[in-house]
């Protein structure tokens, strides 16, 4: 008999007393593992126990690894999921370890053939040592990965947020300081103006005033909810525009802009009263700053107010230039600004308010003049109408 022979009949020895001793090997490992009754995969933890022996006398007829591989991925990552300590897992994969060497021990097996015995048993407990705790450190390491990644990606959507947020704030507190600056200039420059005068431009500031108090207490209703103090209550069109042309009147006297109304009486909507003149508010300031671009003579801004059978239309027009295709597409979306200082949030905020009180806003433009058109629904008893 050759020699090789001779050690594949003793490997072939080997595994089927093995395989003969497996439910007592398994018993045994089972008795001093460190095992919680509550883990998840108590059942599973057998049955890998089961197959543990299988493998090894796998290993023994055919010493591959790839085998003892497949059961520790599983085994690692059954483990994470029972959120069991790496520790655990070696002693318990060592204490299998111990129970296989001392039912050997216990077998008939001459010195030499249990040396040679030890030898394989080790080698493949070795391995399988090795790659449980190589799989269950790539697993916790991949897990760790995946958890920064959602951690920074939070992050970096609380940074937009907060940048957004933070622009949105500039453009809000803008407006009310240019128009405060804009009439104590003019308190500035003419002294001697009748009292009546003065009281009034005196109320528009602190109406303006006003107006920021409200935005700051506003800006903290929004960082911990949206749209909990809306209220929406009938309004006058009329009203809502000669407030508009009143807080603009400096810069449009400055801009030497004029101001042609044409409003159809008592005409009515129903919204946030402090919204819509924002929207009206947003879309003038546009108009004023694109018309700071044109010559100074005739420069002119159209206001129309009409109703047209379910829906009230609001046009604001000035004879500026062509806005290009390229960015009349995209001039509702955020952040879309051809300005040094703008924020190009004035529209959207105009698009989101305007649909929040279930109208339309859109705009055309040609080579003469640019209009926006806000369509809103008619009230009727104190509703919107369907
Ligand atoms: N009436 C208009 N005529 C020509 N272009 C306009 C007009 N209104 C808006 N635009 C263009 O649309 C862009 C977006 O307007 P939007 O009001 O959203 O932002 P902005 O005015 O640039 O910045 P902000 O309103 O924050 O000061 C403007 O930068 C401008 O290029
Ligand atoms: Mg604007």
């Amino acid at each position: 008999m050759s020699s090789n022979h001779l050690k594949q009949n003793f490997e072939e020895q080997l595994a089927t007393f093995l395989e003969r001793f497996q439910p007592e090997i398994v018993n045994r490992w089972l008795a001093i593992a460190r095992l919680s009754p509550d883990d998840p995969y108590y059942e599973e933890i057998i049955k890998n126990g089961k197959r543990t022996v299988e493998l090894i006398t796998k290993y023994i007829r055919n010493q591959d690894e790839s085998w003892i591989k497949t059961l520790t991925k599983k085994i690692a990552s059954e483990r994470i999921e029972a959120n069991v300590n790496i520790g655990e897992l070696v002693a318990n994969i060592n204490s299998g370890r111990s129970v296989v060497i001392s039912v050997l021990n216990q077998s008939e097996f001459n010195r030499n053939e249990l040396s040679k015995a030890l030898e394989i048993i080790n080698k493949y407990f070795n391995a399988y040592l090795y790659h449980s705790v190589t799989e269950y450190t790539n697993l916790k390491d991949s897990i760790i990965q995946d958890k920064n990644k959602f951690i920074q990606e939070m992050h970096s959507d609380r940074l937009t947020i907060l940048g957004q947020l933070g622009a949105s704030f500039a453009h809000e507190f803008r407006n009310p300081l240019t128009s405060i600056k804009g009439f104590l200039k003019l308190l500035e420059h003419n002294q001697a103006m009748n009292k009546e005068m003065w009281q009034h431009y005196f109320a528009i500031i602190n109406g303006e005033m006003e107006n920021l108090e409200k935005k700051v207490s506003q800006f903290l209703y929004l960082s911990k909810m949206r749209g909990i103090d809306d209220n929406p209550l009938p309004a006058n069109v009329s009203d809502l525009l000669a407030y508009t042309t009143e807080v603009l009147y400096p810069r449009l006297l400055e801009s030497m802009i004029e101001v042609k109304t044409t409003i159809e009486q008592d005409l009515m909507v129903y919204g946030v009263e402090e919204q819509l003149k924002q929207v009206i508010l947003n879309i003038m300031i546009n108009s004023i700053e694109e018309l700071n671009e044109n010559p100074v003579k005739n420069r002119l801004i159209e206001i129309n107010g009409r109703c047209d059978g379910q829906l009230i239309v609001i046009e604001i027009t000035n004879n500026g230039k062509l806005i290009p295709t390229h960015l009349i597409d995209r001039i509702f979306d955020p952040f879309i600004s051809t300005k040094n200082l703008g924020t190009g949030l004035g529209l959207s905020v105009c698009k989101q308010i305007i649909e929040k009180h279930k109208g339309f806003i859109n705009v055309r433009s040609n080579e003469t003049k640019t209009t926006f058109v806000i369509k809103l629904p008619v009230m009727v008893d104190n509703e919107w109408k369907a």
